[in-house]
């Protein structure tokens, strides 16, 4: 992937920061918010930067220099880098991420709410100094294609080296994305400070740290004014502002007024053995295996697949009636443990160059490693946190949580055309959780509504995602429970709306359930490649060609659709893969009552008639 810039490198010395210069725009809106936010924040210099690959080779090179950043062995991983981060700054911090709408009931009751002018208040004295004896960077970036009917556009202001160039990775940056906002374009205004100014109240240096944070921490959203504010945190999903705080928390709200949808899903193109292709949308829970279905090796012969996505997709109707996908990302920001030849080889092989790891392990000869990368630990590692460790330690080597972060166009799996302006028609929508009961390995939605239900009552196990009991069930309505920035029934009315917009050009809706486990816990299903499968059908359904079976809870595949040759998945394994158990059912669907009384009047009518059907059905069959 090339740069979007001309290759214009920043003037002035090569370390630690460029000389303010004049700003490269004429743009007076951006140009007086970043003076405001500089008198505000009272950094030593404000560079602007440009996305040229010498600006991201002169950070990486501060970074090392300042312990951030550990440069791998150039002949074992070229061009690559680990950062470790402070042990209490290794994710998503929910419990500290605000909807600031004017009214609470917008926010919903799923996210945490706070008047805007309080969180204002609040803002204003934590961001006061905060970057003394630091650079402010500001980056302009683009998410989505420069130009493209489905792209927006942001500025992220921040304190950050490490957040630069993990938004160079990770979105389109530089002087391309000024030139499209000429003097007065549309842009996300998005502040990140680590909170660890570099000069004491008696303005006395402070010496640095490798990973700058502070224990306060503010992950902040003004829907109404699409502002992202971010205080305290150097990790991902908290800094690189262009991710999880725009694409889904403001796209969100962007989608909800203007008819299309942000959502937390894959992109996938499937090829079939006639050289049809068709779309997939994918949501998925955090870390359900998201990536491997986005980079998937179809074990099913004569099928091929071609990565667009692997995390967000934004979705608006066309002229013809579908509904057009792009994905508004330009890099991957995966989670490494569980990455491995089996599980996901064309990630194995992304990240053999070119790639910032987070929170894995060292090698003694300077390569890295995670769990799961390979079935035996080399005998001694240096861990995530700079400790040394060998097999026996009774810790994993790298944090659960840790991840790679590198350019799209590494992955040896992306389609040519990911990056079409044009984006891609959803043939199929699928919605899956991690369930070890009850939820069939597939199903059909009988129509919208019902798909709309199946989306509003996804629910998975716990992951070391974001903070918060590994284990226990959370229901995760399509999988935005912490990404949807305004209220999550309002969420499913919208995706109602879309759905009477798209009428017969609407995609096909899918639950899927890769986790189901018989009762030794024993998983019933081998995934992976094999996914494939399930997609096969799942398009089959879309295409007419394959058979579906009625039940209380939708179309299942009917006997003999689903390609298993060359699987061990015998057929009593597939009778459990697709048993609906009447009283599990009766039992999921007051359970899922309940949580919908949650949402008072907001939960759609519609939503809860789809519910009855399949209660009605349930008691009919029962
Ligand atoms: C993140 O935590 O920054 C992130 C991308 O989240 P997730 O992988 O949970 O979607
Ligand atoms: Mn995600
Ligand atoms: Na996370």
């Amino acid at each position: 992937v090339e740069p979007l810039t001309r290759p214009t490198p920043l003037t002035g010395p090569a370390t630690p920061a460029a000389p303010a210069g004049r700003p490269p725009t004429a743009h007076a809106r951006l140009r007086a918010w970043v003076a405001e936010t500089a008198a505000l924040t009272r950094p030593d210099a404000v560079v602007w930067c440009d996305g040229s690959t010498q600006e991201y080779d002169r950070l990486c090179d501060l970074l090392v220099a300042q312990g951030t950043f550990v440069r791998l062995d150039a002949r074992r991983r070229p061009r690559s880098f680990l950062a470790r981060s402070t042990p209490d700054d290794v994710a998503r911090v929910e419990s500290r991420t605000f909807i600031c709408s004017e009214r609470a009931r917008d926010a919903g009751p799923t996210n945490n709410w706070r008047a805007p002018a309080q969180m204002r208040a609040e803002l204003e004295a934590v961001f006061d100094g905060s970057m003394r004896g630091r650079t402010l960077y500001v980056v302009p970036f683009a998410m989505g294609p420069v130009g493209s009917p489905l792209a927006q556009y942001g500025v992220e202001l921040t304190d950050s080296p490490y957040v630069v160039v993990s938004m160079h990775l990770m979105t389109r940056v530089g002087t391309a994305v000024l030139e499209h906002l000429g003097t007065d374009g549309a842009f996300v205004p998005a502040v990140h400070s680590v909170g660890m100014p570099l000069v004491d109240d008696a303005g006395e240096p402070v010496a640095d740290v490798p990973w700058p944070c502070s224990r306060t921490k503010y992950v902040a959203h003004f829907p109404q004014t699409r502002e992202i504010w971010s205080f305290g945190s150097g990790y991902g999903g908290n800094a690189l502002l262009g991710k999880k705080c725009f694409a889904l928390r403001i796209a969100s709200v962007m989608g909800r007024d203007e008819g299309w949808l942000a959502e937390h899903m894959l992109l996938l193109r499937l090829t079939s053995p006639q050289g049809r292709a068709f779309h997939v949308a994918a949501a998925f829970p955090s870390a359900c295996g998201k990536t491997n279905l986005a980079m998937i090796t179809p074990t099913l012969p004569g099928w091929t697949a071609q990565t667009i996505g692997d995390d967000i997709a934004w979705m608006r109707p066309d002229a013809d009636g579908r509904l057009r996908a792009i994905n508004p990302e330009a890099g991957f920001f995966g989670v490494a443990p569980g990455t491995g030849p089996r599980t996901n080889p064309a990630a194995v092989e992304m990240v053999a160059s070119d790639t910032i790891f987070t929170n894995v392990a060292l090698t003694d000869d300077g390569d890295v490693w995670w769990e799961g990368l390979t079935p035996e630990p080399p005998a001694h590692l240096v861990d995530w946190q700079g400790q040394d460790w060998t097999p026996d330690a009774g810790r994993p080597a790298a944090h659960p949580n840790s991840r790679f972060t590198v350019r799209a166009g590494r992955c040896p799996t992306i389609a040519p055309d990911w990056d079409d302006p044009a984006g891609v028609p959803v043939d199929a929508v699928l919605l899956g959780g991690r369930r070890a009961s009850t939820v069939p390995l597939v199903v059909q939605a009988r129509d919208w509504a019902h798909g709309v239900l199946l989306g509003a009552t996804i629910a998975s196990e716990q992951t070391a995602a974001a903070e918060g009991t590994v284990g226990e069930l959370r229901r995760d309505p399509f999988a935005m429970l912490p990404f949807t920035g305004y209220h999550a029934a309002d969420h499913w009315a919208h995706w109602l709306a879309v759905g009477e917009r798209l009428g017969a050009g609407a995609p096909a809706v899918f639950c899927v359930n890769w986790f189901r486990t018989d009762a030794d816990g024993r998983y019933l299903w081998p995934g992976f490649g094999d996914n494939a499968r399930v997609l096969a059908w799942a398009l089959g359904r879309v295409a007419g060609t394959a058979p579906a079976v009625d039940s209380p809870i939708g179309l299942l595949p009917a006997p003999g659709s689903l390609d298993l040759t060359g699987t061990d998945v015998t057929a009593d394994d597939l009778a459990a893969l697709l048993a609906v158990d009447v009283d599990a059912w009766l039992t999921e669907t007051d359970l899922v009552r309940e949580w919908f009384a949650g949402f008072g009047d907001a939960v759609p009518p519609q939503v809860l008639d789809a519910l009855g059907e399949v209660r009605r059905r349930l008691v009919g069959d029962g």
